[in-house]
């Protein structure tokens, strides 16, 4: 059995296997405390360490050498140790700090969210509300690009790459094989196709899921909806590339996309087929589930604009409780 360490964040305190990192150790303990994370992904091997929005102050290192870590640290690299103490939004330090980082992510990312796939699931657009400053001080221009298809169902817009690495690891970690990665260093880094050429394999529209800011994006869902204003349903196909555990976003009756489903931290659960993302739109494809919970933090949950009109599908399905219905305008009304 692994030996058991005791780490305190923010004044909670909690057991964890020796060797967990202290981002891992947060979100067992889960809320407010939990450091956001744009870069790490925990079923990308090798992935974190790239952003810096996840630093922390160790302000004691363990019960055998107390001594406070001499500057803040990246919590997704970084393992707990025995009686360590750690802070997040307790520190003012720490604030300022991904202020500055969420500062410096946006000197080259545009402001484009009123006319971006992944407003409202944007993870640097909810850092953006919670730490960005008003103005910015960059006075050089902005790097911009120009799109790319990558192959008929996925485009990236380089321009709003914060160069996190997780589709490189999508790419090499899932996919058969790997042709894309990033070329070039510093400010001239950049996402490359190598010569556009498509990424042509079954699980490569995962790019999709796991990239924190609106670079990558479905073609077949760009710009026909807002995401708040779709309904999240969960359902399942017998899937024989992957798990066909998915979530439908309804419109109507229609299904403007298909996702994989998404945990607490933003990750997916597994990873699916570009079949079932983009082949199976039809409602007839699937068993549907019930409504997909959705954090209350979440703009996605706002959605109040049609909640005495849940979709046919749960309203018809024998499947679905009286119960459904109720949790899913609860859970979109909040
Ligand atoms: S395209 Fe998205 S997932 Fe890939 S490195 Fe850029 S921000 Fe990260
Ligand atoms: S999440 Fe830790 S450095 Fe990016």
């Amino acid at each position: 059995m692994a030996e058991r360490v005791k780490v305190t964040i923010d004044g909670i305190s909690i057991e964890v296997d020796a060797g967990t990192t202290i981002l891992n150790a947060a979100r067992l303990i889960g809320g407010d405390i939990v450091p956001p994370a744009m870069c790490y992904y925990s079923k990308l091997e090798g992935s974190g360490g790239k952003c810096r929005t996840c630093l922390v102050k160790v302000s004691k290192g363990s019960d055998k050498d107390p001594r406070p870590m001499p500057k803040l640290i990246a919590s997704c690299r970084t393992g707990v140790m025995d009686g360590m103490e750690v802070q997040n939004i307790t520190s003012p330090e720490v604030v300022e700090a991904r202020k500055g980082i969420v500062e410096m992510l946006l000197l080259n990312h545009p402001l484009d969210c009123p006319i971006c796939d992944q407003a409202g699931e944007c993870k640097l657009q909810d850092l953006g509300y919670e730490h960005g400053s008003e103005g910015t001080r960059y006075e050089f221009e902005r790097r911009t690009f120009e799109k790319i298809d990558i192959g008929d169902k996925i485009q990236l817009h380089m321009t709003r790459c914060i160069l996190c690495y997780r589709c490189v690891y999508v790419a090499d970690q899932i996919t058969d094989h790997r042709e894309h990665g990033i070329l070039g260093r510093g400010d001239a880094s950049e996402i490359s196709t190598y010569i556009e050429k498509a990424i042509d394999n079954d699980f490569s529209g995962n790019v999709i899921d796991v990239c924190p800011v609106g670079a990558l994006t479905d073609k077949t869902f760009r710009f026909k909806n807002r995401v708040w204003f779709t309904k999240p349903v969960d359902a399942h196909c017998d899937c024989d590339k992957c798990s066909g555990k998915v979530t439908l976003w309804y419109k109507g009756e229609e299904v403007l996309r298909v996702t994989a489903r998404k945990d607490v931290n933003g990750e997916v659960e597994s990873f699916i087929c570009n079949t079932c993302r983009f082949e199976r739109k039809n409602t007839s494809e699937w068993t549907i589930e019930g409504p997909r919970k959705i954090s209350h933090h979440s703009v996605i949950s706002s959605n109040h604009y049609e909640l005495a009109n849940p979709p046919a599908v749960i309203r018809k399905n024998p499947a679905l409780k009286e119960a459904n219905i109720e949790e899913f305008e609860r859970v979109t009304r909040h």
